[in-house]
């Protein structure tokens, strides 16, 4: 049991979620501001990734004790569409040889219930640790899917990386899931009668990809 959330109190981060809320934020901008929070939460989370002991040659000519990444624990990225594609860049950016897996789940428009279209994690080697990026969590039905998706699939540690998500969702999660970290730049209070985070942010897939109209 471990019932994992973290929710991001730094001013930075705080800012830049701001400008996501704000209605007038649009295209470049606010998938420019989604890359921004999502590298400054990968930071955080990226801390505990595994590493070895390497050594460099600096240009005073002597060795310096490092580490890199691990190769053989290699972390598995995985991107719900639509609108956690906009997280895979900075994910890229930090682990540029994770294999980056998708998952494609749509809320339905009159029940909000999560739906599959998509789902692609080919067999074969399969990844202890496991990045699953979406930046809305609201009623929790996407991502609870996805997760049973990756534990079915194999992954043993799987962390949810979110922008804005909403207490009824971080609550459904963890009552089934309490073993999943989550990591949120802010945790809003509630939903609406369309299942819509409030304040949150609108439709986030809309706003990345400029559909809405
Ligand atoms: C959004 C968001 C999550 C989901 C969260 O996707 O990206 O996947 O809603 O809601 P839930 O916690 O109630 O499941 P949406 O279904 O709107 O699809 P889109 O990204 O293609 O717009
Ligand atoms: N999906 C979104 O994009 N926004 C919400 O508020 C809820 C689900």
């Amino acid at each position: 049991m471990s019932n994992m959330l973290r929710v991001s109190e730094s001013n930075l981060v705080r800012s830049l979620v701001t400008i996501l809320r704000d209605e007038r934020t649009q295209g470049a901008e606010f998938r420019d501001t989604i890359d921004r929070v999502t590298t400054l939460l990968l930071a955080d989370v990226l801390a505990y990734v595994p590493v070895q002991q390497t050594t460099v040659r600096t240009p005073l000519g002597v060795l310096a004790d490092g580490h890199k990444l691990h190769p053989d624990h290699m972390v598995g990225l995985v991107t719900i569409f639509r609108a956690g594609l906009a997280m895979m860049p900075a994910a890229s950016r930090f682990l540029p040889v994770s294999p980056v897996f998708h998952l494609g789940l749509a809320r339905d428009e009159n029940t909000a219930e999560a739906q599959w279209y998509y789902k692609k994690l080919p067999d074969g080697k399969k990844h202890k640790w496991v990045l699953l990026l979406d930046p809305m969590l609201a009623t929790g039905g996407s991502a609870i899917s996805a997760i049973k998706a990756l534990k079915n699939w194999g992954a043993e540690k799987i962390t949810l990386i979110g922008i804005i998500g909403a207490k009824a969702g971080v609550e459904a999660v963890h009552f089934l899931y309490p073993d999943v970290d989550i990591y949120l730049a802010a945790l809003d209070e509630k939903l609406d009668e369309r299942k819509y985070i409030v304040p949150g942010l609108g439709d986030a897939g809309d706003r990345i990809f400029g559909t809405n109209y």
